[in-house]
């Protein structure tokens, strides 16, 4: 009775990253309410930055009450129903876009198309670049959401681009390679390379070589590249972030066939932390997937209302900057606090530089190496330990036994209660106690009064822990008794 797509499960809804969300929703953790609930370490949400952003709504009482210069602008505004969307809006986003990247690239906001979210953009700029049955290269570890944005509805196949721990999870052109002719014995026409940059899960920039395969690989495959650069905004350490416009650009493409077929992924979800306003956009040089996006956008536009005051908002060069840079310095110091803590407990992980994830080595701790030793150790995790984090197989990672830890979705003294968690899970599992000998809950119950009246706030009181005093001096609570340490584990 049914259309085939709404009874086929290629939505992915299956697989551990939705089942892990599905789960923490049953049992969240608050450190007043339900402190023996699940902590969610598998949402790769901001929220350290709210009350910038916050603040700065309440200097700007207008643009919530759209008003400008003390004037309704509702009647407009309720009005509005070009896909084209408002121009001041798109001229501000491509000011924002250039900020990010230290103004070394100049954006053209007839370029630009809006979607809601980048979920809506990648699937839009798909149905523009491929066919149902058509390929898509994606370098694995990717984002989860990929299986659902790219082929659910499209109809279009991923090719995975393996890439290794060996070598950082870097990509290479044998990879590459190795991927087009995988395609190519599947008999699916290959279309395009879509690469996350920031990466997620990996949290690391590209490197200019990494840019550079990509680019001479789509150009000699006469493809195109997708850069998803959602988290273009969160790098916190050196080395800096390559657009890959900027990386055409340095090899003076602007004239080459090639330059039409490179496509960015943007959105405000994670730089801003505003996913739930629904901003995304594709940005393209190509005519005609700018004109065939814009109708298409007809199906998930922002909303004017939304428009407007995220038009005002980023006008304000002032704020964008100063929020850039101190979100920023957040984000590393949440990271620098996460990766203490696993060093404390053994715990490798990926050196990164941006995200609000970290890429965790959790091999040691498997009964062998196979992904079903790998669930048996995320379930673990998930229902003994109370953490949802993210399988490396839920993002199509070839080696088992890593996995995804977001950081940035919780206040700090939750966060310190995750770590603390992993940190006796490991401590109880190398004693050879197993994690059942010492109860959860037992366990859970008698950290959480410990924890009680020193560490367990709210999360807009902890957060002012990190935040800036308006004099300018800041906090810097010890963490849990572990010293802080600048990262310095190497790629593996
Ligand atoms: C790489 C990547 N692309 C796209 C998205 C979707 O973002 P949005 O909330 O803007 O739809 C995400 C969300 O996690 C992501 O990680």
């Amino acid at each position: 009775m049914l259309s085939t797509k709404a009874s086929c499960n290629s939505h992915g809804q299956d697989s551990s990253y939705f089942l892990g969300l599905q789960v923490y929703e049953k049992n969240p953790f608050d450190e007043t309410v339900n402190p023996t609930g699940i902590v969610q370490m598998g949402l790769a949400e901001n929220q350290l930055s709210f009350d910038l952003v916050e603040s700065w709504l309440r200097k700007n009482p207008d643009s919530m009450g759209l008003k400008k210069d003390g004037e309704s602008v509702f009647r407009e505004l309720a009005l509005f129903q070009d896909y084209h969307g408002l121009a001041s809006f798109k001229n501000e986003l491509v000011e924002y876009m250039a900020q990010i990247r230290g103004n070394k690239v100049k954006f053209d906001p007839n370029n630009l198309v809006l979607a809601a979210g980048a979920t809506s953009a990648n699937e839009t700029l798909i149905f523009c670049l491929a066919d149902p049955g058509e390929a898509i290269l994606l370098p694995t570890p990717y984002y989860p959401g990929f299986d659902r944005d790219l082929k659910w509805r499209t109809g279009v196949e991923i090719v995975p681009v393996h890439c290794l721990s060996s070598n950082g999870f870097r990509i290479t052109m044998s990879a590459l390679e190795d991927a087009y002719q995988r395609a190519q014995k599947l008999n699916l026409k290959v279309k395009g390379v879509l690469i996350t940059n920031p990466s997620n899960p990996l949290g690391t920039t590209m490197t200019r070589d990494e840019l550079n395969h990509l680019i001479t690989f789509a150009m000699a495959r006469n493809i195109h590249v997708i850069s998803d650069e959602v988290f273009s905004g969160t790098v916190f350490d050196s080395p800096g972030f390559i657009s890959i416009i900027e990386a055409a650009m340095d090899r003076n493409l602007e004239k080459k066939d090639v330059w039409s077929r490179i496509h960015i992924i943007y959105s405000l979800s994670k730089d801003l932390g505003l996913p739930g306003f629904r901003v995304g956009m594709i940005y393209s040089s190509n005519k005609t997937v700018v004109s065939a996006a814009t109708k298409m956008s007809s199906f998930g536009l922002v909303s004017s209302q939304t428009q407007y005051l995220l038009s005002n908002m980023l006008a304000n060069k002032k704020f964008t900057s100063k929020y850039m840079k101190k979100n920023q310095k957040r984000l590393k110091k949440r990271k620098e606090m996460l990766v203490s803590g696993l060093k404390k407990s053994g715990i490798g992980y990926l050196k990164g530089n941006a995200g609000l994830f970290c890429w965790v080595d959790m091999r040691h701790l498997l009964s062998s190496n196979t992904f079903e030793a790998e669930t048996e150790l995320w379930k673990k995790i998930l229902f003994e330990v109370g953490l949802n984090i993210s399988p490396g197989a839920s993002c199509h990672c070839t080696e088992p036994g890593w996995f995804r830890v977001c950081f940035a979705n919780m206040s700090q003294a939750t966060l310190r209660i995750a770590v603390r968690r992993i940190k006796d899970f490991v401590d109880r599992s190398s004693c050879g106690g197993g994690i059942g000998k010492i109860s959860y809950q037992q366990n859970m119950s008698s950290l959480s009064r410990n924890l009680h009246g020193s560490m367990v706030r709210k999360l807009t009181s902890s957060d002012r822990d990190e935040q800036e005093h308006a004099d300018g001096t800041q906090s810097n609570i010890p963490f849990g008794g572990f010293t802080k340490k600048v990262e310095t584990c190497k790629r593996v």
